[in-house]
């Protein structure tokens, strides 16, 4: 489904009823990373997966920068035309950076976070260099191949590489959907983030916490420190699986959110849903 969202075309999944989860994909993926979540969760939540600015089929724009603040400020647009008035967000590594943003921003649309493989400090001097130096090799040599070459084989944990090649090759095919300008946005607008750690005592939604054990992108540390500053989160990690537990260890991730979802209490009716006699 498409829509002109915050001056862009966005593009995003949307399936089932119910109350609505967000998922906000990684970096450089897209929608497509949800997709047994999408059939998983369905029957019973509203399942709504955006491709973020200049990724899978949702414009590029004018933005020179993808800030965290921006896409937080388009995935809140979407949420309106959608009618959602909130909603639990989820999101994966750059998701995550993004979720942390959009309950900066729009902390009463949060009813709960879900947090994957993801971190809440900023990025060192070093790797912001880093990043500033791919982002003008991948549009120098019009390609992302130099990103893919060095971040796939991290992106996938160790086993998943060796028992199951159809993750390694998914994964590929949807890395190099994406363009070289959004991956120097997007590469741009992560080394600029905000630091999210003095946000995390000020979080009082349900939070879950999930990271691969094989992950080296992030790692268990990280979590466990995010865990400690959001109050009552719950941590869980996912066996054999590295940076994208969704898509490496489905049914195992499926399940703990699930049971994260099933337990949140009851939203109270909205004002306007309340009787009167
Ligand atoms: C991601 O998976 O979104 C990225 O690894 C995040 C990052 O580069 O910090």
């Amino acid at each position: 489904m498409g829509a002109r969202i915050n001056g862009i075309e966005l593009e995003w999944r949307d399936r089932g009823t119910g109350e609505a989860i967000l998922m906000i994909h990684g970096f450089p993926l897209n929608s497509a990373m949800w997709g047994s979540q999408l059939t998983r969760l369905s029957p019973d939540w509203r399942v709504v997966a955006p491709d973020l600015r200049g990724f899978g089929a949702s414009d590029v724009g004018d933005e020179p920068v993808f800030s965290m603040d921006l896409m937080a400020r388009d995935l809140a647009a979407l949420l309106d035309h959608l009618g959602i008035e909130r909603a639990v967000i989820c999101g994966l590594s750059m998701g995550g950076y993004v979720a942390f943003e959009f309950f900066r921003q729009f902390r009463h649309r949060v009813r709960a976070l879900v947090l994957c493989d993801t971190r809440a400090g900023t990025d060192s001097p070093d790797t912001q260099r880093a990043r500033g130096a791919l982002a003008e090799q991948v549009v120098a040599e019009n390609t992302i191949a130099p990103l893919v070459e060095t971040l796939l084989p991290k992106l996938i944990g160790v086993r998943t590489s060796r028992r199951n090649p159809g993750v390694v090759a998914l994964v590929k095919a949807m890395m190099y959907e994406a363009r070289p300008d959004s991956v120097a946005r997007a590469l741009q607008g992560m080394a600029a983030r905000a630091d999210s750690e003095p946000l995390l005592r000020s979080i009082d939604v349900p939070a879950l916490i999930l990271v691969g054990s094989d992950d080296v992108i992030t790692n268990r540390g990280q979590a466990e420190m995010m865990a400690r500053g959001i109050r009552g989160a719950r941590i869980e990690v996912v066996a054999g699986a590295g940076h994208v537990p969704p898509v490496e260890q489905p049914e195992a991730f499926n399940q703990i959110l699930l049971q994260f979802l099933e337990g949140l209490p009851h939203e109270s009716l909205p004002a306007s849903a309340s009787f009167s006699y």
